[in-house]
């Protein structure tokens, strides 16, 4: 058995961003039902309801531990029940929630050496605990069992694998060409199994296309969590709110040709869940024409504290 909550459903900057005044973050903050607020980009995981893993790091995980019931402290007067933090890529919004971690708390982190070697030359990560904290080299295309700092068993195996992406933001190198610096394992998919084989989805929150590799992997999953940045390539650009396009941010959109409904077309994935949502996506509107759309393509977009069991 798998459960798994998405704890934020948003890509980076949340829902309503805390300087954007467009129509859908004036409707987020005033409480329409139909625009709910959305933090940033993370999900947990169980696969025994006792430990529970989580799959990035976001800016707003003290407030989403402080709403997800299956997160709070249990027993005794310091207590978690989040055992390990996987990451999938160094970026601002699937990161920097290793700061709220810093109590004393015994944890595990996975990530690619790309990735580690991020938190290694910030020294503001120093304020984990070493002693307690410990970084674990996530190799490529292995299945991989997540276990707590003392090695104890989660009966989760993942299966990391990497994606077409961009190296994080603030490591581009101008210089370095049309990719930024981008090397393999800077942006990471996971399979996530039970370790049992009874269970398994995938979780890509950030991917810039789909390949015949990834395509090959999809093919069938009872369930995936994927990208859904943008709406349209150009939707910042057009709505007046930013120069960058998805393609630029390493972001493949949601709609036209190129876009992720039409390349899971032919993939016969079961559940399609778009995750890490932009705020100028309007599908995060629950009345937009564009969530019929992908509600038609038999996409939903998540929620936070959206739930699944597998
Ligand atoms: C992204 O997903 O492209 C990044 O999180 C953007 C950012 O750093 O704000
Ligand atoms: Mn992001």
């Amino acid at each position: 058995m798998l459960r798994l909550i998405v704890i934020g459903s948003a890509a980076g900057g949340g829902f309503p961003q805390w300087n954007s005044n467009d129509p859908a973050s004036r409707r987020a903050r005033g409480g329409d039902p139909a625009a709910p607020a959305r933090t940033q980009s993370s999900i947990a995981v169980s696969a025994d309801d006792r430990q529970w893993i989580l799959f990035n790091a976001s800016p707003d995980l003290r407030q989403q531990i402080n709403s997800t019931s299956a997160l709070l402290p249990r027993n005794g007067k310091r207590d978690s029940p989040i055992c390990s933090v996987v990451l999938t890529n160094g970026d601002v919004d699937h990161v920097a929630g290793l700061l709220t971690l810093r109590e004393a708390h015994p944890f595990s982190i996975y990530a690619t050496s790309r990735v580690l070697s991020v938190l290694q030359s910030n020294s503001i990560f120093n304020v984990l605990n070493a002693d307690l904290v410990e970084k674990r080299d996530l190799q490529l295309g292995v299945d991989s069992e997540i276990k707590t700092r003392g090695n104890e068993p989660t009966g989760l195996v993942i299966e990391a694998f990497p994606v077409p992406g961009k190296v994080a933001l603030y490591l581009e190198n101008a210089s370095a060409g049309a990719n930024f610096g981008t090397q393999a394992g800077d942006t990471i998919g996971l399979k996530i199994m039970s370790r049992d084989g009874a269970a398994h989805f995938f979780y890509v929150p950030g991917c810039a296309g789909m390949t015949d590799d990834l395509a090959r992997r999809l093919k069938g999953a009872p369930l995936v969590l994927f990208d859904g940045t943008l709406w349209r390539d150009d939707e910042m650009v057009v709505a007046g709110v930013g120069q960058k396009t998805g393609k630029r941010m390493g972001h493949i959109s949601v709609s036209g040709p190129e876009g992720s409904m039409a390349a899971f077309e032919s993939l016969a994935v079961k559940r399609k869940v778009f995750v890490h949502m932009n705020n100028t996506n309007p599908i995060l509107l629950a009345d937009s024409p564009e969530r019929a759309v992908i509600g038609r393509a038999g996409w939903e977009a998540a929620h936070d504290g959206m739930e699944i069991s597998l």
